[in-house]
């Protein structure tokens, strides 16, 4: 089975993609009599890159210049070297973890890992997301969003009553903490929101979970998803930024989280329900604050293509909960053929 691994991107996260993607490949590489692996690199002007050019780019090689979306469409079409059996892709943030690729591959009629068109847009929206887990009941955070060219002193008293001091603000789409900051007052919070509009046109800011502590726990499977041990992170810094999660590498990932035994069943029920809540499918990362102070549990958000790094919490989790990382990609594939069949299977006649 020839498998076309994806990465890169139009994103901040380029770079966390390039590292996910190493990973992933090297676990593929562990089943070669089951897998062909087919690097597709995509780099920041967003051409797609086959063989040596992707290879390069996963080197942090130097990117071509301009945009051909026609190499988009070659990459994955019949003038290809042989066509690819299912897509893997392990690009994070816009255009790659939002639902755009996943419209992309559904047109193309090609099974891919992961959420489907929905899923994908809607966990990657946090206002959006947040809108659908408070219909279902889920425990999130009060917050206030808002358009980036209609910041006023209006919307900042907004935030600052429903909020209150600290709060976070960050760009509605994007991922690893990009644009995220805390605001401890007025004048931060000017600056937190100019931060997150160079990266969004939509912002949200939300009220600080005090003294948290951060569970994350990772979902599997389709219909019947499986939710794996909760794991917990212990940043290097005051919250777990950008430099936190990639540059420091010395935030402590615990598996599993030291947790009371209900409550650790119940943050793996609210991590389903949540999966489920925003129709998701083939695997996701659950992420919850949970405040030392009070204990109040809150859902942070869920991602639909989660890191894949050495240091990454979704496939340690899995290693935690019995499932290496080359048995983990294998049933990501696996998943991915099943919803392609189901939905292939369904009618497309009126009557
Ligand atoms: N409401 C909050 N209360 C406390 N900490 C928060 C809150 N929101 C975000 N954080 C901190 O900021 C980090 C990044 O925020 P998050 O919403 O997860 O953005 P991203 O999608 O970029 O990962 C979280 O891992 C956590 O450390
Ligand atoms: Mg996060």
């Amino acid at each position: 089975m020839r498998v076309a691994v994806l990465f890169g991107g139009r994103s901040g996260e380029h770079e966390v993609s390039l590292n996910s993607a190493a990973n992933v490949m090297a676990a593929l590489a562990m089943l070669p009599e089951k897998y062909e692996i087919a690097p597709i690199g995509i780099d920041r002007e967003g051409n797609w890159l086959l063989s040596a050019e992707a290879h390069q780019l996963l080197s942090q090689g130097q990117p071509l210049g301009g945009y051909e979306p026609s190499r988009a469409l070659n990459a994955i079409g019949p003038s290809s070297v042989r066509p690819v059996d299912v897509v893997f892709p392990v690009l994070h943030g816009p255009y790659g973890e939002d639902g755009s690729l996943q419209g992309f591959l559904e047109m193309a009629g090609l099974p891919y890992v992961g959420c489907g068109v929905l899923g994908s847009a809607l966990a990657m929206d946090k206002v959006m997301s947040k809108r659908v887990l408070r219909d279902q009941g889920l425990p999130i955070t009060d917050y206030v969003w808002f358009r980036s060219a209609e910041w006023s002193p209006l919307v900042r008293d907004d935030v600052e009553e429903v909020c209150g001091y600290p709060c976070f603000v960050k760009p509605a789409n994007l991922g690893s903490s990009v644009g995220v900051s805390k605001a401890h007052n007025a004048a931060e919070l000017e600056t937190a929101v100019q931060t997150a509009a160079r990266f969004d046109t939509k912002i949200v800011a939300e009220r600080a979970v005090p003294d948290a502590r951060e569970i994350e726990v990772a979902v599997l499977g389709n219909d019947d998803p499986q939710a794996s041990v909760p794991g917990e992170i212990v940043p290097s810094r005051e919250f777990y930024d950008y430099a936190a999660k990639y540059v420091d590498g010395t935030s402590e990932l615990l598996i599993p989280a030291q947790l009371p035994l209900d409550l650790a069943e119940e943050i793996r029920r609210l991590a389903l329900k949540s999966f489920q809540a925003l129709d998701c499918s083939g695997m996701a990362r659950v992420d919850f604050l949970l405040s030392r102070a009070s204990g109040d549990l809150y859902l942070n958000e869920l991602n639909t293509i989660p890191g894949f790094t050495a240091i990454s919490m979704y496939p340690k989790l899995w290693e935690a909960s019995g499932l290496p990382a080359e048995k983990l990609v294998d049933r990501l594939i696996q998943l991915a053929l099943e919803r392609h069949a189901q939905r292939s299977g369904l009618s497309t006649a009126s009557e």
